[in-house]
């Protein structure tokens, strides 16, 4: 109901202010009492709602502080400006000391700047940037990043795996901001604020909702009234059909963590028993560890990084044959292993790996550079069977119907 009551006081003072006063005040005054007219009638609204303070009443006289001393240096640039463009410029100059300060207190949602963006349509964008290079971005996604003023990479849950940084950043005339994960769990507002005034784009490898919980920010984007749009992309979700598994055929997904010396869940190894007792297949997602602080090497408050880490398809049969070989006869019956897994690495790029056979078999393949995922075969439908036997170490291992 704000919004609409928002847009059409915005809207009616901008049109009255423009045809009924143009011809009396010059033009820089029209625009200079529209913006009084809007200023006025939230301030209003927040002393209604007994949010109007200081820290508002202080940014806003200096918004237009900031406004008339751009307005008189460069003499009226209403003149060269199309009147769209200029009661954008108003707005952002508005917006911008929300820009760069962060206010937790106060909730967004009855910003006056922000309602006033809503009209300009700026918006955080998630972009998928597919599984393979920086060419997997779809058109919509390239258009859309290239419009963007901020672009953000985050980086942390999984890994574009044959482009740089600066190979995104010439193929989408961008420059890019790393986030990593504090960044998006923690700092949030570094990404959002932006946001309220310009177009971001918060880019994610694969789908930017695919296997990943990127809806925690979306949700704080809700919160703080800000516009928000999801252009998707090939993910690892979707992309496992090219073991010849079918989709539907699958049950929960599982991910599977690096053990550490005092730390070994074994939980993972239930759910993936209790897709198999469904005859369902199983997607196994490995553990990514980068930039994970290694509390051994702090040096007086200093933050040390481990090295990035990767679990590879061996380290996870590994862990699944010695977390079942204390499991009991019934677990046994549907995890062991002479059971069917498939291992698969890079894919969705031209050196993407695909192998099948029992759990023991692929233990040793060799399966090279990072990402990798493992599927654990459920029940095998015949077209199914064909395919694994194509993509098979040993075709003996896989049954024939
Ligand atoms: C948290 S998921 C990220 C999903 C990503 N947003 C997507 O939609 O694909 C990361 C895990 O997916 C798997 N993965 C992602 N891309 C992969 C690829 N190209 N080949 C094999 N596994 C992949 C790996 O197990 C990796 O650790």
């Amino acid at each position: 109901m704000d919004v609409i009551l928002d847009v059409i006081v915005i809207s009616t003072s901008f049109f009255l202010t423009k045809f009924f006063l143009s011809d009396l005040v010059t033009n820089f005054s029209s625009h200079l009492i529209f913006s009084v007219i809007v200023w006025g009638f939230f301030s209003a609204r927040l002393l209604q709602k007994q949010n109007l303070n200081l820290r508002y009443l202080f940014h806003s006289v200096c918004s237009l502080a900031i406004w008339t001393v751009i307005v008189v240096l460069l003499g009226a640039p209403f003149d060269k400006l199309d009147d769209l463009m200029s009661v954008s410029l108003l707005a952002s100059i508005y917006t911008l000391p929300y820009t760069f300060t962060s206010n937790k207190k106060q909730k967004s949602s009855l910003h006056p700047s922000l309602h006033i963006v809503l009209l300009f349509g700026w918006m955080l964008y998630l972009i998928g940037l597919g599984l393979g290079d920086v060419t997997d971005i779809t058109v919509k996604g390239l258009e859309t990043v290239r419009k963007c003023e901020k672009v953000f990479l985050e980086a942390y849950t999984s890994l574009l795996l044959n482009s740089e940084l600066d190979t995104l950043e010439k193929y989408y005339k961008k420059e890019i901001t790393i986030a990593d994960r504090e960044m998006v769990e923690s700092q949030s507002e570094l990404i959002l604020d932006p946001a309220a005034a310009q177009d971001v784009a918060f880019l994610v490898v694969g789908d930017p909702l695919g296997a990943t919980t990127h809806t925690d920010i979306i949700l704080r984007a809700i919160e703080k009234g800000i516009s928000y749009r999801v252009i998707h992309n090939a993910s690892i979700m979707n992309a496992v059909a090219s073991t010849g598994l079918q989709l539907y055929n699958f049950g929960d997904t599982v991910s599977i963590c690096f053990w550490k010396e005092n730390w070994k869940p074994t939980s993972f190894v239930d759910k993936i028993i209790k897709n198999l007792r469904n005859g369902l297949h199983v997607l196994c997602l490995l553990d990514i560890r980068v930039k994970e602080i290694d509390w051994s090497k702090m040096v007086r408050g200093k933050k040390v990084y481990e090295p990035p880490q990767f679990m590879s398809v061996n380290t996870a049969v590994e862990q699944i044959l010695e977390i079942i070989k204390d499991r009991e006869k019934e677990d046994r019956e549907f995890l062991n292993e002479d059971s069917l897994c498939v291992g698969i690495a890079r894919l969705g790029t031209d050196g993407q790996v695909i192998k099948s056979g029992t759990l023991k078999r692929i233990a040793t393949e060799d399966f090279g550079k990072p990402l990798h995922s493992l599927c654990i075969v459920g029940k095998l439908h015949p077209l199914e069977g064909d395919m694994l036997r194509h993509f098979a170490v040993d075709k003996s291992d896989i049954p024939v119907e």
